[in-house]
């Protein structure tokens, strides 16, 4: 019988429990296979903490956020953190073998494709599936969770124009997205944002003021900006949250909004307001289309599964379902090309990126 191990590994993200329903089910379904779900993400798969997922136990979890199998963004089998960095990646292959599994299939972002992509190359056999609301993975035009994050920053923007427009304010809002502005430059664009700042063209801030400086000269009285957190200002630094490996929470906080801030109360009379959305954007139920496109990914994972196509991670090309090499994956991140239609159609209707030029 065919014996696969399934695990979600990284930040958690709306639409995570669509694909384990959606392989959990196709595999037991199709290939009347044993779905092992390993628990907390690669450390389940280290400590050995692991349960068979039947099909009753994915029933009703399709519009749930998170994950059932719970997350861990630090246990790495190559550099261990509860065991002093130590590579314990030679047990998990005894465990992998001592289970007597067929496959793998590893749900996360970048990190845990490289893992899975080292893993690999010691005779391990992975299929991923690209998770993240950054939507930077490197080989799929899109990340599952991307979409219900750019919703909740769009209605959080569009309330932030109520008080921009009452008390006449400039009004930042930080989004998530790490290095890569996908989140800000989309959620951005739907919301209407006077400024999107992204990571990928660091900002003037006297741009910036004097935008701010432009409207209230116009009549509008009020400036919304959009900032995402890996955004920085020309020959500045990231703000981005950073891993820390050797402190207890390896969380070093982000906050370029607040920074920006500062640097506008210095340079404007108006008033200034920061809205940091932190973790909100990655909570509740996922929107329908990460809810379809998880099932999808999902269901294509099982088949690739059955097809023994393994080394590879399920991706979007061009609207189609096809694969990357995990090869190719490991180690790289997309962020927002500068031809990107997106960017254009901010500029077109009068949208700042912060910049003299583009
Ligand atoms: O990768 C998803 C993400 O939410 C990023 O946008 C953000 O920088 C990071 O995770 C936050 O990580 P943590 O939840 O560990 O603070």
């Amino acid at each position: 019988r065919l014996r696969i191990g399934l695990l979600t590994g990284g930040g958690d993200c709306p639409g995570m429990n669509a694909v384990i329903r959606a392989v959990t089910k196709s595999l037991i379904l199709q290939a009347n296979a044993e779905v092992i779900g390993f628990e907390d993400g690669y450390e389940g798969l280290i400590e050995g903490r692991f349960r068979t997922l039947e099909f009753q136990d994915v029933s009703g979890i399709l519009t749930r956020g998170g994950t059932i199998l719970g997350t861990s963004n630090r246990a790495n089998p190559f550099r261990y953190y509860r065991r002093g960095e130590a590579d314990v990646s030679a047990e998990v292959i005894a465990l992998y073998r001592e289970l007597e599994l067929d496959g793998i299939v590893a749900i996360g972002g970048d990190g845990t494709m490289t893992i899975a992509h080292g893993l690999s190359e010691r005779g391990l056999r992975f299929i991923g599936v690209p998770k993240t609301i950054d939507n930077d993975i490197w080989g799929t035009e899109r990340t599952f969770g991307f979409d219900t994050a750019v919703h909740i920053a769009t209605e959080a923007i569009d309330r932030l124009h109520t008080t921009a427009q009452s008390h006449h304010r400039v009004m930042i809002c930080e989004t998530m997205g790490r290095y890569a502005g996908w989140i800000a430059l989309y959620a951005g664009v739907a919301a209407g944002a006077d400024v999107i700042l992204i990571p990928e063209l660091p900002f003037d801030v006297e741009v910036v003021a004097e935008v701010c400086r432009e409207r209230e000269s116009d009549g509008h009285r009020f400036t919304i900006i959009v900032v995402a957190e890996g955004a920085r200002p020309e020959g500045g630094t990231f703000h981005v949250r950073e891993r820390v490996p050797e402190s207890p929470d390896p969380i070093r906080l982000g906050g370029i909004g607040y920074e920006l801030e500062r640097q506008l109360r210095d340079r404007l009379r108006s008033e200034v307001r920061t809205t940091v959305l932190g973790h909100v954007q990655r909570g509740g139920t996922p929107t329908a289309y990460d809810r379809s496109l998880a099932s999808a990914f999902g269901a294509y994972a099982a088949a690739l599964v059955q097809a023994e196509q393994y080394g590879c991670m399920v991706a979007l090309r061009d609207g189609r379902l096809t694969t990357v090499p995990l090869a190719e994956v490991a180690g790289r991140t997309r962020t927002v090309p500068l031809d990107h239609p997106m960017l254009g159609a901010a500029l077109a209707v009068g949208t700042s990126l912060g910049v003299r030029a583009l």
